[in-house]
């Protein structure tokens, strides 16, 4: 045997041995650690926090993309900001690749019928931003102005959350957003009146949004609002509860909730608590949050 397939034969029993640890409910192994890190990057984790499982299983050899399971309720990640980045593999694929599986992607969200939202749609609002980028934001669902440019918070939420984007230090193309539901939903007696997706609409676009999150493989997400924290996390505690604490979505990609801009532009008073947390992410991807306060 070359030591090319011995090496490839022991990652697949390792893989093996790790999948059956994960099939009977093993969530952590806590004497791994994390290779050391010689860049101030994402995925930061304290040198002594145990690896979730599912990172363990991220790819190695064989370039396989990470298995996207459901996500355990709830499951909060060591919060952990300035502790040494761990660089964890990213991006199997090329940007290229990206950008092509995305536009099928978004060619079939454009003529998708999954649930009654598609009978009133004027576009299906997919996503704005750069595929590339190491940072999600995901909102609820499109309003009137995402529905008729269709893309997604392009209308008085938006222009706050490109504000809070650049106070990170980003460029508005930098970053990637997406909603949990892409067809607006709207109130039936009342048809300028938004509302919350239903959980049947959300499930419907779920595969979609799943999809999407499979390609990009950001180094962190922020969920903006209840809707989507409770979505991505599974948890049934209120966005007041959640915000500020890191979770991982899929038991994998750092996710922080914190406030929906719309919420923002109705109590301002509450940016101070958004900007915390959007430190918490600057500070994860490496970005110097010490100095500046918005
Ligand atoms: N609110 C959202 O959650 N998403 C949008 O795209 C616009 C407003």
């Amino acid at each position: 045997m070359t030591p090319r397939r011995e090496l490839h034969s022991l990652v697949m029993a390792a893989r093996a041995h790790l999948d059956a640890l994960a099939d009977s409910g093993v969530e952590h192994l806590p004497g791994v650690l994390p290779p050391p890190a010689p860049v101030a990057a994402s995925r930061a984790r304290a040198p002594s926090a145990p690896v979730p499982l599912a990172e363990a299983l991220a790819p190695v050899a064989n370039n396989r993309a990470p298995s996207f399971e459901p996500p355990p309720p709830g499951e909060v990640l060591a919060p952990s900001p300035r502790a040494p980045a761990a660089p964890v593999p990213r991006a199997v694929l090329s940007g290229e690749e990206r950008r092509k599986r995305l536009s099928v992607l978004a060619e079939e969200v454009a003529s998708c019928t999954r649930c009654p939202l598609h009978a009133t749609r004027t576009k299906t609002a997919f996503a704005r931003g750069n595929p590339d980028a190491e940072l999600v934001f995901v909102g609820e669902g499109p309003g009137t102005e995402e529905d008729r440019q269709g893309e997604p918070f392009v209308g008085p939420a938006g222009q706050l959350l490109d504000k809070m984007i650049v106070a990170m230090g980003f460029g508005r193309d930098d970053v990637y957003i997406l909603n949990v539901v892409k067809c607006r939903p709207f109130e039936p007696d009342d048809a300028t009146k938004d509302r919350k997706p239903t959980p049947e609409e959300m499930a419907a676009c779920r595969p979609f949004f799943d999809r999407q999150l499979e390609v990009l493989d950001p180094k962190a997400m922020v969920a903006l609002g209840g809707t989507a924290a409770q979505a991505l996390t599974g948890a049934a505690a209120g966005i007041t509860r959640l915000r500020g604490t890191w979770r991982l979505f899929k038991g994998r990609i750092p996710l922080m909730p914190t406030f929906h801009p719309a919420y923002l532009l109705r109590s301002p008073e509450k940016k101070r608590e958004v900007w915390d947390d959007l430190k918490q992410v600057m500070q994860r991807l490496g970005k110097d949050s010490s100095t500046k306060e918005r």
